[in-house]
């Protein structure tokens, strides 16, 4: 059998996860959640692809891109999640199953973070574990890829 192929996004500011506002999200780099979300996948039997944009329209064209290619969507759209129209509009037209995730708890967090436009086209939301939110997005994608109806 074929690995699932998983493709995770990550939005604005995301390249820079070490150094940014570390108490929020972590001292490790995008590059280290990666590989241990590599590490992991492998276990699993998961094959996944990574890709960081500060743009919102190449988040767009890769969602779109997804279709056919990935089984399963992965999205850290970051600020994107509470303001991006554009982005929702990209999942629900693709209909890739996608899981929304956050490093932060975003409901604990300022009122504007509370809303994510993204969340009702997506299949679920992860939030509030770290880079453990990525690790988690592994499990998620096996229960959304088995689901025969939407969970
Ligand atoms: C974030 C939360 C967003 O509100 C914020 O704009 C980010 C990161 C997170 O992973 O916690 O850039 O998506």
């Amino acid at each position: 059998m074929l690995p699932m192929k998983v493709l995770f996004l990550n939005g604005p500011n995301l390249n820079l996860l070490g150094t940014r506002e570390p108490d929020k999200y972590g001292r490790l780099t995008l590059k280290e959640i990666e590989a241990q979300v590599r590490a992991k996948a492998t276990g699993m039997g998961i094959s996944v692809e990574f890709r960081q944009s500060n743009l919102e329209g190449e988040l767009v064209t890769w969602i779109q891109q997804a279709k056919g290619e990935f089984e399963v969507i992965v999205l850290n759209a970051a600020a994107y999640t509470h303001t991006s129209v554009a982005l929702r509009d990209a999942i629900a037209a693709v209909q890739v199953p996608t899981i929304e995730i956050h490093l932060s708890n975003v409901h604990a967090r300022e009122e504007f973070r509370h809303i994510s436009l993204i969340a009702p086209v997506c299949r679920g939301q992860i939030a509030g574990f770290g880079a453990g939110s990525y690790e988690l997005a592994l499990e998620a994608a096996v229960i959304v890829k088995g689901a025969s109806k939407p969970v």
